[in-house]
């Protein structure tokens, strides 16, 4: 594919992360608020819908396609949709296939995944103490995601792990993940919470500065930084006694807007070219309107071009500001 997507700044976007639903079967506190309004479901785009936004940005040059949810796995028929996007990648036309979920049908669609070309997926685990995620997740149960990841890894799959770094709980949790991680030769990475959407809670009572959680885990483990870049927000360090590799995501204390290659689609079809702004342009609608693709092909390449410097998040003692409306499962990250 061409190479069309490149924004005012010069960056080139070849990774779209493309959101079937915003529900999702567990509530984490740093996602979501207790009660959650969802999307009404007439507003979701369709599995044809969503495979033709799709194409029409793997025609635009993007490379690399993460499902992503809210739970991706709860959207009905979704491996109709990998099925579909499968035979990009066996055209060669798509490098990558790959999505985020929290692991708790994973044990279900593992081989299906495989089998239409997705090598790696990207599972959310916090902790590994069963009480303590039926807390964090509001009722989940571990053995679902530890399943999951089994499934995964039996299937051929590549598996990261996602933790969100969370003030009081994280932690006790840093030993243990990273030994579960790296036995199974499974990257870890942490996430610093980001200030999207109402859960109910004040985020500076969530938040944990991954510098401090690196200056804990190096008080243990050593540590040497390595210039491994994918193209995502992580920085990797290697730990010599494990000889695995842990990330850090940390958009409030470094963030790495200058080199973002990426986009977002919502489940109902909202273009968000920055996870940290308002930026929104409504694709369905110009889908929509017409069968054919090019008024929806100039209206990607002008969004593109008006993709945000970067996120202006930040936290301090007084609060998280600007903290953006929308929920991180309306755009899956
Ligand atoms: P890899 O392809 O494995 O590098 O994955 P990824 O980091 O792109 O995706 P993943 O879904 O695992 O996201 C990990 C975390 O990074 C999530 O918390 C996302 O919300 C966060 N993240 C992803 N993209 C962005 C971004 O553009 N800006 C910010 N601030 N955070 C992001
Ligand atoms: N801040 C940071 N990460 C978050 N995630 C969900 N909500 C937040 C938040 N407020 C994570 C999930 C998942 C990834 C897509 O985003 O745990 O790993
Ligand atoms: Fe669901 Fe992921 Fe949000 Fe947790 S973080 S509620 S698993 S979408």
């Amino acid at each position: 594919g061409s190479c069309g997507l490149i924004d005012l700044f010069g960056r080139y976007v070849r990774y779209l992360r493309l959101s079937v639903t915003d529900r999702c079967d567990l509530r984490c506190v740093y996602c979501m608020s207790e009660h959650m309004a969802f999307m009404p479901r007439r507003d979701l785009l369709s599995l044809e819908e969503l495979n033709r936004l799709a194409l029409a940005f793997i025609r635009r040059g993007v490379t690399k396609l993460r499902i992503t949810g809210g739970e991706p796995l709860v959207r009905k028929d979704v491996m109709k949709l990998f099925a579909a996007l499968g035979t990009e990648l066996g055209a060669g036309r798509l490098r990558e296939l790959t999505l985020t979920t929290n692991g708790t049908r994973l044990a279900n669609f593992a081989r299906e995944l495989a089998s239409y070309g997705v090598r790696r997926v990207n599972v959310s685990l916090d902790t590994l103490d069963p009480d303590r995620y039926r807390a964090l997740t509001r009722g989940g149960a571990l053995a679902n995601v530890l399943e999951g990841i089994d499934a995964a890894r039996s299937a051929g799959l590549a598996v990261k792990i996602n933790a969100v770094a969370l003030r009081g709980s994280t932690d006790a949790e840093i030993d243990g993940l990273i030994h579960f991680a790296h036995d199974r030769e499974m990257t870890l990475t942490f996430i610093e919470t980001m200030p999207l959407g109402d859960v109910g809670v004040d985020r500076v009572d969530q938040y944990f500065p991954l510098d401090r959680l690196r200056e804990l885990i190096e008080s243990r483990w050593s540590l040497s930084d390595l210039p491994l870049r994918t193209g995502g927000p992580a920085r990797y360090v290697r730990v010599a006694e494990t000889g695995g590799v842990i990330g850090f995501i940390t958009p409030l204390t470094h963030n790495f807007c200058e080199d973002c290659n990426r986009v977002r689609i919502t489940a109902s079809g909202i273009l968000h070219t920055c996870l940290g702004q308002e930026d929104a342009v409504d694709l369905r609608a110009v889908m929509r309107r017409s069968q054919d693709d090019a008024d929806l092909m100039h209206t990607i390449d002008r969004a593109i071009r008006g993709k945000p410097r970067g996120h202006d998040f930040v936290i301090d003692r007084s609060g998280a500001l600007p903290a953006l409306s929308r929920h991180m499962s309306a755009t899956g990250g």
